[in-house]
């Protein structure tokens, strides 16, 4: 059969009963990302393909989440937690408009591939009502079993409900199903009768479909894929996945790493060509490093644009907002936000850079703070092209520091001071010839004499 064309994908994220977590369970993060925003970046797209996603109540920050990332996307809303068919259900109308093929799939899911979506569509163009998407589980407590009979997919029982003997099948539920449009509300009523928990279980679409007389199928992948999160150990179990997948693609596209392992990377970290990523980074979200720039060991960058032979670390802080130049230098022990630090300025040690904008080949010494922060409002620092500022001063902001001026050290600076100015807030020396002398003298002396 040709002309399969159009689609819905039912995504189910409502609440999970066991993250004990006041953050709704499809919100928590895998590498960097919403273990939802996962799915999504995987399910089909583009044209023909219709996306409606079940929420749980009070759950408007998982529909927004959704809009960012499919603005086309429809929301409901499961008011009751009762069941996945019962979620589906949730988007009854959706599915009501009949699209060739149905496809659901839980937000939980995040390390599905696109490829394995496409695989699981394609035995409904050979008339298959119903495939389920099935895999060998090293430990099965807990998932769906796929209860085969002469080769057939006959049943899925989850845990609860399965015998001793079904208990020790392997070939488990993935979650995702994917459906003829045709059958697949008919199919979805019947799941009429909750059972023991009172829930409507997806699962006994599998029984219903063979008691209409139409054909159910699985398709097979690999564990690694399809680990649902339930628990905070499977999320940190999904999370190692998802490392070892980010780091192989990272060094895969050329970047060094001798110690990748010690890496962690967010799924959108975007690397240039010959990077160099020394052990024990961690890159949060939006991050992007350049051709040639070398990120030493210790270091934690999030939302930053590194330039290409930048240089930041070890123990340096990234945070978002920051943009590096082309060669400029970052070192340990500082923090930069939201600042600009133009092409070879250098911020060589223990620094806070905030609010900033930095001009090219300036140099901040040791110890400089931009005091970017009343206590109410955040100010800007302006520091010019090949300004020099003295290891540590505090640049109270709002303040500007002109193009190639000279900031003595120690200075607190509260006004702008002039290009090619030297400021200097401080007061003057004071010196005692022989002092020190004296004093060591009259102390030993005292350190001597008996006690009496
Ligand atoms: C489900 C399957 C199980 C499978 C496993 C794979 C059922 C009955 N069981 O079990 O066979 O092996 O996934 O990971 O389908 N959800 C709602 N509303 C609800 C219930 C769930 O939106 O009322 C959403 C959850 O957010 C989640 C997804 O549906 O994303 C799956 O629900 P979950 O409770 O995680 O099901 P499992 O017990 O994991
Ligand atoms: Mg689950």
């Amino acid at each position: 059969m040709s002309g399969r064309t159009n689609l819905t994908i039912v995504l189910a994220a409502g609440e999970g009963t066991r993250m004990r977590s006041s953050l709704p369970k499809v919100l928590h993060p895998v590498a960097g990302q919403p273990l939802l925003r996962h799915v999504l970046a995987a399910a089909p797209g583009g044209e023909g393909s219709s996306l409606a996603v079940v929420v749980g109540p009070d759950h408007q920050a998982v529909a927004d989440e959704v809009t960012r990332a499919r603005p086309d996307a429809q929301t409901f809303v499961q008011t009751d937690r009762r069941g996945t068919a019962h979620a589906v259900l949730a988007a009854r109308s959706a599915i009501a408009q009949g699209a060739d093929d149905l496809l659901v799939v839980f937000g939980d899911t995040p390390l599905l591939s696109a490829d394995t979506f496409a695989r699981l569509r394609a035995p409904l163009k050979d008339g298959v009502a119903l495939v389920v998407l099935g895999f060998r589980a090293a430990d099965p407590t807990g998932y769906g079993r796929l209860v085969g009979e002469g080769g057939e997919l006959v049943a899925i029982r989850e845990q609860a409900d399965a015998s001793a003997e079904e208990k020790k099948i392997t070939l488990c539920n993935a979650g995702i199903m994917a459906f003829d449009g045709r059958v697949a509300l008919t199919i979805l009523d019947k799941i009429g009768h909750a059972n023991s928990k009172n829930e409507y279980y997806l699962t006994d679409a599998v029984a219903i479909a063979r008691e209409l007389g139409l054909k159910a199928a699985v398709i097979e992948t690999g564990e690694d894929e399809v680990r649902g999160i339930n628990t905070k150990a499977q999320l940190a179990e999904a999370e190692q996945v998802m490392q070892a997948r980010l780091r192989k693609a990272a060094l895969e596209a050329g970047v060094t790493m001798v110690a990748p392992e010690t890496v962690y990377l967010a799924a959108d970290t975007v690397f240039g060509k010959d990077v160099t990523v020394e052990p024990f980074v961690v890159f949060g979200p939006g991050v992007s490093i350049a051709d040639g720039a070398v990120i030493h060991a210790f270091s934690h960058v999030v939302g930053a644009s590194i330039g290409a032979n930048a240089s930041v670390g070890p123990y340096a802080r990234l945070r978002p907002g920051t943009s590096l130049g082309e060669g400029a230098r970052i070192g340990n022990f500082v923090e930069t936000k939201a600042a600009t630090i133009e092409a070879g300025a250098k911020a060589n040690h223990l620094s806070y850079i905030g609010d900033s904008h930095v001009g090219a080949g300036a140099n901040i010494g040791a110890g400089t703070i931009t005091c970017n922060y009343d206590g109410f409002d955040k100010h800007r620092t302006e520091i010019g092209t090949g300004a020099f500022v003295g290891s540590n001063s505090s640049l109270v902001a709002p303040v500007k520091i002109g193009a190639g001026a000279y900031i003595g050290s120690g200075s607190v600076i509260t006004r702008d001071v002039p290009d090619d100015a030297l400021a200097v807030e401080r007061n003057e020396q004071s010196l005692r010839e022989g002092w020190a002398k004296r004093y060591r003298d009259t102390k030993l002396a005292r350190k001597k004499k008996p006690k009496s």
